[in-house]
């Protein structure tokens, strides 16, 4: 039986509009993964997008449980029923039918459409939740209605966002298969079966804590498809489904022999975390040391860490991949197009971890014969730090020895470790500085960045400090050093976007600003001085870079937008730098862009540059910015208020930087190339502003050059037209050298001409084909020196002997090797030198033979 399908028919037959399942990388940063079948509605639950004409909706929608609030990472491969990855089957009503339909839909398609036997079923409801307990007894008895707590029966999606009390329909699996001592009903163990959750979703929770009603009453519902499979087929574990059946049974044939008692968790670890992760790769997720990319390296790891247990040495996940793209790829069609991506980038990943895990394992079995209950934090964190073992995949490890890890140790050699990537990457190089930065912090705050309004500015100077950021109270004439001002309009390199440069005046300058950069929430410019410069001057603070730098920042947010409208909303930025002269745009895409995108993107940016779209600032709270679909770098902590940066809805970003007041500003823009970063990551460079125009210059510059050169003003008819000059010319050669008849030296022996020769040019094999044609008996042995190399060739008629032989004989003496018909052979050899002597062996070799 195919539920899926069953299911969506059933919702469809009552007017549900079925909908795809939805990405897995949601639009919003506050969520991991798209964790349910309702993440896709979560913005009409609470109002803040308006219901769909139809306000009934089914789905099929892949949801991750990994890293998350929902996080069923740690029960993979120790329960019968926890996914990393698994289908959700729900219907949902936004404001139309509540509670009755909703537990009637429920029972109807699991009694009738899956049948499932009614003495089986059990319901619980929300303590507080008379209303369903009510309903429910329409369809079952009261004593099958069990009344539970907020833990069991109460459902939301995160820590904000729509929620409320459900509604559990449970499975008794039989006492005679589970008799533990959890097995009764709310009992952890596995006999009582939830299969479906019924959400009747009546809050919004906001982020106090708060409980709003939502405007309307909905409904949300949930179903594992996996397990609803594993019940219909009868089997009491969903790895023994039909649904892992492909991939179990690959891996089998890989490792060379089938689960065991002692190995199939292995084997069923491996099979769920293939499904995560090639699902999650043909999302577009890569592998990352932090955020989304990290719980994928995290699942992957976990998954070698069982094959190693199998005693896989070498890349096995490729495989699995086909297995479950040959299963799941019809349905979902972007997991098959994005098949060859997937296994690449996984088993270049796989391949990092099997360079350490060796080392790694060994380390670990060290340091585990010498744990008592706890395991050194040091060794934890060494494993992670230079092995690769996520902290997650060493606890795993643990867990059947019943030792954990010395979390506070750990915690704090990575808090050392950050601190000084920090420190590094702030640009300061020296960790030890933090104190002299820290001191400022305390004694002025922030600086104030007074930039986006002005590009001029009467600043004081609070603090100096020399090359080696330490405190100073004056910088004189030749020295640099960083200056912090109180107001400063330079713009601190983020976001992609360069530092300001500028000048400081009093009467006349007193400074160049050559850079400006965050140190520690510090904005600093770094100076060369001209004269004098002390704490507490007053001086007249100028911007020299930002126009031609605005230009360059607005162009990328609409090449991400324009990249987006032709790619598809999976690209996603992976990085981006832009100054004064050119912008450079790091994205996710599997495959190198064609000229005819490439032109697209080109022509949609400029469409929206000549559009002259204004642009639009504005500070907003978090959520309303969501709401505008203002796109944000996950992984990028924001506050409660955002700076949006909006083209009048063509481009609309989570931003800090400096931009146009409107596109037309930014001139052209014109893609100077586009390369591929890494697997799965694309570049694209361009110009916009007044660098596009040198840009065009350039190139014309270039024509007119060639138009004198080629003497044509039209340039690819010129071009071509030399083209076809060459291949003439070479044809011509050819014909001249072949035409070039030999003089070759033929002898008569026995009554049968023989010629064994060296020639200098023509074609040898047309020259043996003219003397096979003008004798009727020829011998003839062919040896021509072409660069550093000799040509052989042979030819046999109307004789008994044989001319793959004779080549085969020769050939060696000048290093060659080679062989052919009876009739006719050829062959290269290596040793100019010894040409004459392999003449003189043909010819003796011939008269043996005659
Ligand atoms: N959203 C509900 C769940 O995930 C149905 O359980």
């Amino acid at each position: 039986m195919d539920i899926r399908k069953e299911f969506l028919d059933f919702f469809a037959k009552k007017h549900h509009d079925i909908y795809s399942s939805m990405h897995l990388v949601p639009d919003d940063p506050t969520l991991l993964f798209t964790n349910a079948g309702m993440v896709q509605f979560k913005d009409v639950f609470t109002g803040a997008v308006p219901t769909p004409v139809n306000p009934k909706a089914a789905s099929c929608q892949l949801c991750i449980r990994a890293g998350g609030k929902h996080n069923d990472l740690e029960n993979v491969g120790y329960t019968s029923r926890h996914h990393t990855l698994f289908e959700m089957l729900g219907n949902f009503s936004f404001g139309d039918y509540f509670k009755e339909e909703a537990i009637a839909f429920a029972w109807e398609f699991i009694t009738q459409i899956v049948k499932l036997p009614k003495d089986r079923l059990y319901v619980t409801v929300h303590e507080n939740d008379d209303e369903a307990y009510e309903l429910w007894q329409a369809h079952i008895s009261k004593e099958r209605i069990y009344k539970m707590g907020d833990k069991d029966n109460f459902w939301a999606m995160g820590d904000t966002g729509a929620c409320g009390p459900c509604s559990e329909i449970f499975y008794d699996q039989g006492s005679e298969h589970f008799n533990g001592e959890e097995d009764y009903m709310g009992g952890d163990g596995d006999r009582f079966l939830e299969i479906w959750n019924l959400v009747f979703m009546q809050y919004e929770r906001t982020k106090d804590g708060e409980l709003k009603p939502l405007p309307k009453p909905s409904i949300d519902t949930g179903m594992g498809l996996e397990r609803i499979t594993a019940i219909k087929e009868g089997v009491y574990n969903n790895f023994d489904s039909s649904i892992f059946k492909s991939i179990i049974e690959k891996l089998s044939k890989i490792v060379g022999f089938k689960p065991t008692a002692e190995n199939i968790a292995s084997f069923r670890v491996i099979a769920d975390h293939t499904r995560a992760v090639g699902f999650m790769v043909a999302s577009g997720i890569l592998f990352d040391k932090e955020g989304r990319g990290y719980v994928l390296r995290r699942i992957l790891r976990r998954a070698i860490r069982h094959g190693y247990l199998l005693g896989l040495r070498t890349p096995f996940m490729g495989e699995l991949i086909d297995s479950l793209a040959d299963s799941m790829g019809g349905h979902y069609e972007f997991l098959d197009e994005k098949r060859e991506f997937a296994k690449e980038q996984i088993t270049y990943e796989e391949e990092r971890f099997f360079k350490t895990i060796d080392s790694g394992m060994a380390i670990f079995e060290d340091e585990l014969k010498k744990s008592k209950d706890i395991f050194s934090g040091e060794i934890a964190f060494k494993l992670y730090d230079t092995f690769g073992f996520p902290l997650d995949l060493t606890e795993d490890m643990l867990k059947a020895h019943n030792i954990s890890v010395d979390i506070a140790e750990f915690d704090t050699l990575m808090n050392e470790q950050r601190t000084k990537a920090k420190a590094s990457w702030k640009g300061s190089g020296d960790a030890s500085k933090e104190g002299d930065f820290k001191e400022l912090l305390q004694k002025f705050g922030k600086n104030n960045f007074v930039g986006y309004t002005n590009l001029t500015y009467n600043s004081k100077v609070l603090s100096l400090l020399d090359d080696e950021f330490n405190i100073v109270e004056e910088l004189t004439s030749g020295q640099s050093g960083w200056v912090m001002l109180d107001n400063t309009p330079f713009y601190a390199e983020s976001g992609g976007q360069k530092g300001d440069i500028g000048a400081l005046e009093k009467d006349r300058n007193i400074a160049m600003v050559e850079d400006t950069k965050k140190f520690f929430d510090l904005n600093l410019s770094k100076i060369n001085v001209q004269s004098s410069i002390k704490v507490g001057d007053d001086i007249f603070a100028v911007v020299a870079s930002r126009g031609e730098i605005a230009k360059h920042h607005s162009a990328t947010h609409l090449l991400q937008s324009a990249l987006k409208m032709v790619l598809g909303d999976t690209v996603s930025q992976a990085g981006s730098s832009n100054d004064a002269n050119r912008l450079r745009f790091d994205f996710t895409y599997p495959k190198a862009m064609s000229k005819e995108q490439i032109d697209e993107v080109q022509d949609l940016v400029n469409s929206m540059i000549a559009r002259g779209i204004d642009g639009a600032v504005k500070e907003l709270p978090i959520e309303e910015a969501k709401k505008l679909g203002a796109v944000a770098m996950f992984g990028e902590k924001y506050g409660d208020i955002v700076r949006v940066v909006d083209f009048a809805n063509t481009s609309i970003e989570f931003c800090g930087g400096t931009h146009v007041n409107n596109t037309a500003q930014i001139g052209s823009f014109y893609i100077t190339k586009e390369s591929g970063v890494s697997a799965g990551v694309r570049r694209i460079e361009a110009v916009c502003g007044m660098s596009a125009i040198n840009y065009v210059k350039s190139l014309l510059d270039t024509q007119n050059e060639l138009q004198s050169e080629l003497k044509n003003s039209d340039l690819v008819n010129g071009v071509k037209k030399l083209k076809e000059q060459i291949k003439q010319l070479k044809t011509e050669l050819i014909n001249t050298q072949s035409q070039t008849k030999q003089e070759v030296a033929v002898q008569e022996i026995n009554g049968i001409k023989v010629i064994v020769d060296i020639v200098q040019n023509g074609d040898i094999k047309s020259i043996i084909d003219d003397y096979k044609n003008g004798y009727e008996k020829v011998a003839i042995f062919l040896l021509q020196p072409k660069d550093d190399k000799v040509m052989l060739a042979s030819g046999i008629k109307g004789i008994d002997a044989n001319a793959g032989e004779w080549i085969k004989a020769i050939a060696p003496i000048v290093g060659g090797g080679g062989g052919g018909r009876a009739d006719f052979a050829q062959a290269g050899g290596k040793d100019v030198s010894k040409i004459e002597d392999a003449q003189k062996a043909a010819l003796e070799f011939i008269k043996g033979r005659l």
